[in-house]
């Protein structure tokens, strides 16, 4: 279980929804983790230090072109070290939703800041400490929207559309330092945020999705978390450049 032991990890996004569990996760798994989040994650870190987890927390925009160093530093001068950085801050379950000709174009901006911006401030800013760690691992949250083409959330699709490029053309850079950059695609997931945001739809929306899933069943948040602690951990170290969709069978490739 504790394959992560001697490693630190920020996750951003993660004083709440998927981020919190795959903070847990690799938490429980061994590692040291930095919660970073545009809100106050203390919360979720006592949570962790009660099960006995080592973990810290910090507050930060990721698509504030300078907040993210300092998260870099803190995760240093707290644990030593910076290992993985998963990229799972993202705007989806706060969005409008509605045809391309009507979307605004402000949220437009917005999404593509926090989503597309804010994956590729982040892993510019832990790149020395990665290289330093000597076979550092970045981790994209995408989305199988990607693959499975939703109506009605342009701005999103297209954001997810670009982390799993950009994923790539990372992987392709930072190969030679030992650092492999992957993306996870996970499907529709019952987050903190679905059930805040997403209350009004969502006995609906479920019902399609698990209809549609190989493994019928609602996804949960902890679904993601086995893929994630492996792409981090020593047994991936030649694995980079790749989408892993995570969706119970909806989108088969
Ligand atoms: N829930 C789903 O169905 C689903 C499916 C596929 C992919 N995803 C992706 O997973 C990730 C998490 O989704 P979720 O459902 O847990 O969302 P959520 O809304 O429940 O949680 C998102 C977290 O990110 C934080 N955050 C938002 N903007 C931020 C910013 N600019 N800087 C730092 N932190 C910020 C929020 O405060 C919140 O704690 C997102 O990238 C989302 O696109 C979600």
């Amino acid at each position: 279980m504790a394959h992560l032991n001697d490693k630190a990890a920020i996750v951003t996004g993660s004083a709440s929804g998927i981020g919190f569990d795959l903070a847990a996760d690799l938490a429980r798994r061994g590692a040291k983790v930095m919660l970073c989040d545009v809100a106050d994650p203390m919360a979720a870190v006592a949570r962790l230090r009660d099960e006995g987890l080592d973990a810290d927390g910090m507050v930060a925009d990721v698509a504030d072109p300078s907040a993210f160093a300092g998260v870099v530093a803190g995760c240093v001068d707290r644990f030593g070290r910076l290992d993985i950085l998963v990229n799972n801050a993202g705007l989806f379950t706060t969005i409008g939703r509605a045809p391309f000709e009507e979307l605004d174009v402000d949220e437009w901006r917005r999404v593509l800041d926090v989503n597309v911006t804010g994956p590729f401030l982040c892993s510019r800013a832990a790149l020395p400490q990665l290289r330093a760690a000597g076979g550092g691992r970045i981790i994209n949250i995408g989305s199988a929207t990607v693959f499975s083409a939703p109506p009605n959330m342009l701005h999103y699709v297209a954001s997810k559309g670009a982390l799993t490029a950009m994923t790539r053309s990372m992987a392709r850079e930072v190969g030679k330092d030992g650092i492999t950059v992957n993306l996870i695609a996970p499907g529709f997931t019952i987050s903190a945020g679905v059930l805040e945001h997403q209350a009004a739809t969502l006995g609906e929306h479920g019902a399609r999705m698990r209809a549609a899933r190989a493994i019928g069943r609602d996804q949960m948040p902890q679904d993601i978390c086995g893929a994630v602690s492996f792409l981090a951990g020593d047994d991936a170290g030649f694995i980079t450049g790749q989408t892993l969709v995570v969706d119970g069978g909806i989108v088969m490739r």
